[in-house]
């Protein structure tokens, strides 16, 4: 008999708190951790309607807490970048932590200012800010607009002439290094559209320090994202140190450099690597960046803050056989997560109610959305699985929720907190 799907957990319990969101009522719980399966609450997957988000805030505190650790004593900002995942209540725990911003457009700066940062640890980066998205960074004296070009230089100078003030940046310098990950999350090389070229920065620097409404604070780097070798962000250590040799000729001092972000994560083996390798990361600027006296070092992290807290939990609608293929059907889709569509990127997927011990056969899990590239894995080994299943896709916490779209008029999907942590997990 086809079994019907069961719908009668979206009742709320009492005792749960409610956050209203632009999408969603969201629930946090304590765990209850004879419920769980693969480090998942149960009770609270079960009793929700899917396809969600299910954020273990567990791990996101585990995780700024160890950025605390390996940065502490250092003279270190860590930012967060917002384009990762805006959502409320995140945003809000990760400023509560005492981290900085990063941002990229003027709603952006809204939700940080909305969430508690602190607007003098906020950069504001973007190639193509536009003038009320200037003049509100500006507003809210901004600590820093990372400039990509000479003509976004002059437009600051314009617009806070205008308004009596001087403006706080850094040049976005293009290093022109290969940060060796996927085409369209490389940014540093000479062929991206992002920063200022090493050869004609000498001269922007001089016609910004020429500026009245300019106080150059320093110089912005940010090399691509989903990097998983040390190696191209030493050879920006390198790169900057040259640099930093080069302006102290010139009696230039800067007060601070900024690195950017892009560390990467362990995609294929969350549980083991929860929390990506902070102590090489930072022990790599650590052992190879010569700051100067003063100085401070600026980060811009996204996906190594929050990338390891998500799931998207969803329910098997359909599993259909082909003449080639067999393909288990989701209520999620391409719409909530777009990775694996856009960047052909690889997420664990995991069925949470599969009989224990049940052998695995080969799957294409897909969404519903009409679009062939609506595909979360391809010839997956996965426990033999049936319609009503509850599957998490993992490691969606950074660039989920953020790039969710409602393509085919679809429901954005709602958010689950679960604030008690079930680490047995080891760090890398
Ligand atoms: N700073 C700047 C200037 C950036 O452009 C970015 C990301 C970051 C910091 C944060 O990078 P993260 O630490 O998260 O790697 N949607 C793609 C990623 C796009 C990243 C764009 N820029 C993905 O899902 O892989």
């Amino acid at each position: 008999m086809a079994r019907l799907l069961n719908t009668s957990h979206l009742a709320l319990h009492s005792g749960i708190r409610l956050f209203t969101d632009r999408t969603t009522k969201i629930r946090i719980k304590e765990m209850d951790k004879t419920l769980l399966q693969h480090g998942f609450d149960m009770n609270l997957v079960e009793q929700t309607a899917t396809p969600f988000y299910y954020y273990d805030m567990g791990i996101l505190s585990e995780t700024l807490q160890e950025i605390r650790r390996q940065t502490q004593g250092y003279p270190y900002t860590v930012h967060y970048a917002l384009k990762a995942n805006g959502n409320p209540h995140i945003l809000k725990v990760i400023a509560n932590h005492g981290l900085g911003a990063d941002l990229v457009s003027g709603g952006e700066v809204k939700a940080a200012i909305e969430a508690g940062f602190d607007p003098k640890e906020m950069t504001f980066s973007g190639v193509g800010k536009t003038d009320w998205e200037i003049k509100l960074g500006l507003e809210n004296n901004m600590g820093c607009f990372n400039v990509e070009s000479i003509p976004e230089l002059e437009i600051i100078n314009q617009l806070a002439a205008e308004m009596g003030m001087k403006a706080n940046i850094a040049f976005r310098v293009n290093p022109d290094i290969d940060a060796h990950t996927h085409k369209y999350i490389t940014t540093g090389t000479a062929d991206n559209k992002f920063g200022i070229g090493i050869e004609v920065l000498e001269q922007t620097v001089m016609h910004a320090l020429a500026l009245p409404n300019i106080h150059l604070r320093g110089l912005h780097f940010h090399i691509g994202s989903q990097i998983t070798m040390m190696q191209p962000y030493a050879m920006l250590c390198d790169t900057i140190n040259d640099l930093l040799d080069f302006y102290d000729e010139r009696g230039i001092h800067f007060e601070m450099i900024n690195v950017g972000g892009g560390l990467g994560i362990d995609y294929t083996e969350p549980d083991q690597h929860p929390i990506p390798d902070f102590d090489q990361y930072f022990g790599t600027f650590k052992r190879q960046l010569r700051l100067r006296p003063g100085q401070r070092l600026h980060f811009e992290l996204g996906r190594a803050i929050v990338g390891g807290c998500g799931s998207l939990i969803s329910r098997i609608t359909f599993v259909k056989e082909s003449r080639n293929k067999r393909f288990i059907i989701l209520d999620a889709g391409m719409t909530d997560l777009i990775r694996p569509a856009l960047y052909q990127a690889h997420h664990e997927v995991q069925n949470l109610t599969a009989e224990p011990g049940s052998p695995t056969k080969t799957y294409d899990v897909v969404g519903p959305v009409c679009e062939s590239s609506d595909v979360f894995a391809q010839d997956r080994a996965l426990p033999v699985s049936h319609r009503g299943d509850i599957v998490a896709i993992r490691s969606a916490g950074a660039y989920g929720e953020s790039m969710a779209s409602q393509y085919n008029m679809r429901q954005l999907p709602s958010c689950v907190f679960a604030n008690d942590k079930y680490y047995k997990k080891s760090r890398i």
